[in-house]
């Protein structure tokens, strides 16, 4: 990086007083070094306070090939998490886990229990149930678990936040929220995204996971009560949805659509749907209805998570019904960075983890409560195990 501007330094330059002590290392290991294991190698890259010490991947040489690519050497590879949190010689202080989603819980969990810190890649995991047993894992082992979701790291979401909270909106009672692609089921490298048995969940949680997030986090994560969902599946399916590669349509497992009607606490309901293949351009703007203003936040064309422009508060000054723009904002850094800074400070610090597991939970058992009510196909009672 020498000669650049990195990212940590544009970070720096508009945070005058964030300085980093290098002198004590992180040593770190990344546990599945497929896509976007490279983001977040990128952004450690970036912290003068991290050494990556050891990778694993379950394919035969792919972790040697990946940090070979990156120009490190010296990195000890493993044929998978376990075998690399078992050996003890490496004293980690932290890992990434960067596995399909399926491999979420299970390496989360082992290295929670080894006494390590875990920066969990998003959707949380598949099930309720694996959620319950993470959130467990964190509380008995003292360290730090935060979840990889960068667009809490955004200015524009810290101000939906800051609107919620200020009471501005008055009690909010609705809240419509979503995103989708026209064309957009995530296989540029392969079927982990798509198969059931390493996916598990496909749109609902590899991007309905940051619609949910924006709007309850903007919220206070009100626990969710009941939920009617639905799930299809009729792009994925189709061997001319991918002209280089027809037999993908046989091996597709996993949701491209799916909306939900759901109850939260606190007498708030929630309107959702996300799609990563659909005859649409945008399944419409999130918005946040509430007694004294209503909130209107512009999707994107490809849902990733973003706020897709000005945002509009519909509200009433002196009786008169008027409308405040809010512009778009820059944040002060790359959002990577930022999520992989904060968890480094979070550990060094042994302060709050930056994306709290105990709010992502209620994020995952919406999305799991999607899935059984549309198996069920009837609304359900969404259950929480107490943690
Ligand atoms: N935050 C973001 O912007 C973002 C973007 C893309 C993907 N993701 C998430 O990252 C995760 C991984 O996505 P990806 O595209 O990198 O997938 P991928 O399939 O390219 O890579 C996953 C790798 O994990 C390995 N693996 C699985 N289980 C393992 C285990 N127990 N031990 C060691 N290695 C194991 C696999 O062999 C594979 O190489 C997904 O859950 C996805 O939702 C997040």
């Amino acid at each position: 990086m020498a000669g650049t501007t990195t990212s940590l330094d544009a970070f720096k330059e508009n945070h005058e007083s964030v300085s980093v002590d290098a002198s004590r290392k992180l040593r770190v290991g990344i546990i599945g070094t497929g896509w976007i294991a490279g983001a977040h190698m990128r952004a450690y890259k970036n912290q003068p306070d991290v050494e990556i010490v050891a990778g694993a991947d379950l394919v035969p040489g792919k972790a040697e090939a990946f940090f070979k690519a990156w120009e490190l050497e010296n990195v000890k590879c493993y044929p998978s998490h376990k075998e690399m949190l078992d050996d003890e010689s490496l004293a980690l202080d932290a890992v990434s886990v960067c596995t399909y989603n399926r491999q979420h819980a299970e390496p989360t969990v082992y290295a929670l229990k080894k006494g390590v810190n875990v920066l969990l890649e998003k959707p949380m995991c598949v099930t309720t149930e694996e959620a319950v047993e993470i959130v467990r894992a964190e509380k008995e082992s003292g360290k730090v678990l935060s979840i990889g979701f960068q667009p809490r790291m955004d200015e524009n979401m810290k101000m939906i936040k800051k609107i919620c909270q200020s009471g501005t909106l008055g009690k909010i009672y609705y809240i419509q929220t979503g995103g989708g692609r026209r064309r957009g089921i995530p296989t540029p490298f392969g079927t982990t995204f798509i198969e059931d048995e390493t996916a598990g969940i496909g749109a609902l949680g590899d991007i309905g996971c940051y619609s949910l997030d924006m709007v309850l986090n903007a919220i206070g994560y009100p626990k969710p009560l009941t939920v009617s969902g639905y799930k299809s599946a009729y792009f994925g399916t189709r061997p001319g949805y991918y002209p280089d590669h027809p037999e993908y349509a046989d091996k597709f497992g996993v949701d491209d659509f799916a909306a939900a009607f759901i109850r939260l606490e606190g007498d708030i309901v929630l309107d959702f749907r996300i799609a990563w293949a659909m005859n649409l351009d945008t399944p419409g703007d999130t918005i946040i209805l509430g007694t004294e203003g209503g909130l209107r936040i512009p999707s994107t064309e490809c849902w990733n998570g973003t706020v897709g422009g000005e945002m509009t508060l519909y509200h009433e000054v002196a009786g008169l019904q008027t409308e405040t723009k809010i512009p778009i904002v820059k944040t002060p850094g790359d959002l990577f960075d930022l999520k992989i800074r904060t968890f480094l400070d979070a550990c060094k610090f042994g302060t709050a983890a930056p994306v709290s597991s105990a709010e992502i939970l209620y994020n995952q058992a919406i999305i799991d409560g999607i899935a059984k009510s549309s198996a069920l196909g009837r609304e359900i009672t969404i259950e929480i195990p107490e943690v």
